[in-house]
């Protein structure tokens, strides 16, 4: 195996080769998306709805996303890491930010972090960077600003906001970021920003034409039945297949049927 990196996901920008990145949470499952030659794993703080359970992003702390990230770290031999800086821990901060991008590297063994917002973060982009870690922006529908926005719907519909979402873009390319997310924005503006700059832009929500797709793993597994927004494709049922396992295991025990004489000592 070759390590993915930073360098080779912009690599792979510049030789038109998609990148696929997948959220991930935990070792075992880790070890599943990065055997099957997943080039990006994401410790999302999405882990704050599919693994605490929580409605928002919003109450999952760093130690929390460290504990996360460090157990993903171990069952990686290729895919690039990347962390979540977690709501709370960067905002209009820029020491704040580079401790605690700094934690995350020390204390996980990440290769790089992701935050979200443009212009508003750029001192926070340009300390983490400066100190020699690499960060991946994330732009458009940042659900940190959930509060904010009111909603989960499409972003930068409006000239303005698409307008400031572009020069956020070339902001962060400057700032040195290597890769950038756009989340649940018009497929026409995504491929607009993704001619605009050479990092590689990976897009969640926001059509084909950008250079990489990312999916929360527990979506994209279909490990649940309440989330089904259009962008979401299902590659399993796992729900299902859980569930028929699950039941059939209940009633080998009730009936006496598990364990069987060769299933004892
Ligand atoms: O936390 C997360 O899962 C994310 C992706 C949806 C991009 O930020
Ligand atoms: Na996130």
């Amino acid at each position: 195996y070759k390590r993915v990196t930073t360098k080779s996901v912009v690599e792979m920008k510049a030789n038109g080769e998609k990148i696929s990145m997948l959220t991930a949470y935990d070792y075992t499952f880790a070890k599943l998306l990065d055997s099957a030659g997943i080039d990006v794993l994401l410790v999302g703080d999405s882990a704050s709805n599919v693994m605490a359970g929580h409605e928002t992003t919003l109450p999952i702390t760093l130690d929390q996303m460290i504990y996360h990230a460090s157990s993903v770290i171990r069952g990686v031999t290729r895919a690039l890491v990347v962390v979540d800086l977690p709501f709370g821990t960067y905002q209009s901060d820029p020491k704040k930010a580079l401790r605690s991008a700094t934690r995350i590297m020390k204390e996980s063994g990440a290769h790089a972090i992701k935050l979200e917002g443009g212009k508003e973060e750029a001192e926070s982009i340009r300390r983490i960077v400066n100190a020699g870690i690499p960060v991946m922006g994330h732009l458009g529908l940042t659900p940190q600003s959930i509060h904010q926005f009111g909603s989960f719907a499409l972003r930068a519909k409006e000239e303005a906001e698409a307008q400031k979402l572009k020069e956020d873009a070339k902001l962060l390319e400057q700032l040195g970021c290597f890769a950038i997310v756009l989340e649940k924005i018009p497929a026409k503006l995504a491929e607009e920003v993704a001619k605009s700059v050479r990092i590689p832009i990976i897009g969640i929500g926001a059509g084909s034409a950008v250079d990489g797709q990312v999916l929360v793993m527990h979506d994209m597994l279909g490990m649940s039945n309440e989330f089904h927004p259009k962008f979401l494709r299902k590659y399993a049922n796992l729900q299902e297949i859980i569930n028929e396992a699950v039941t059939h295991y209940i009633q080998d025990v009730k009936a006496v049927e598990f364990p069987n004489e060769n299933e004892q000592y």
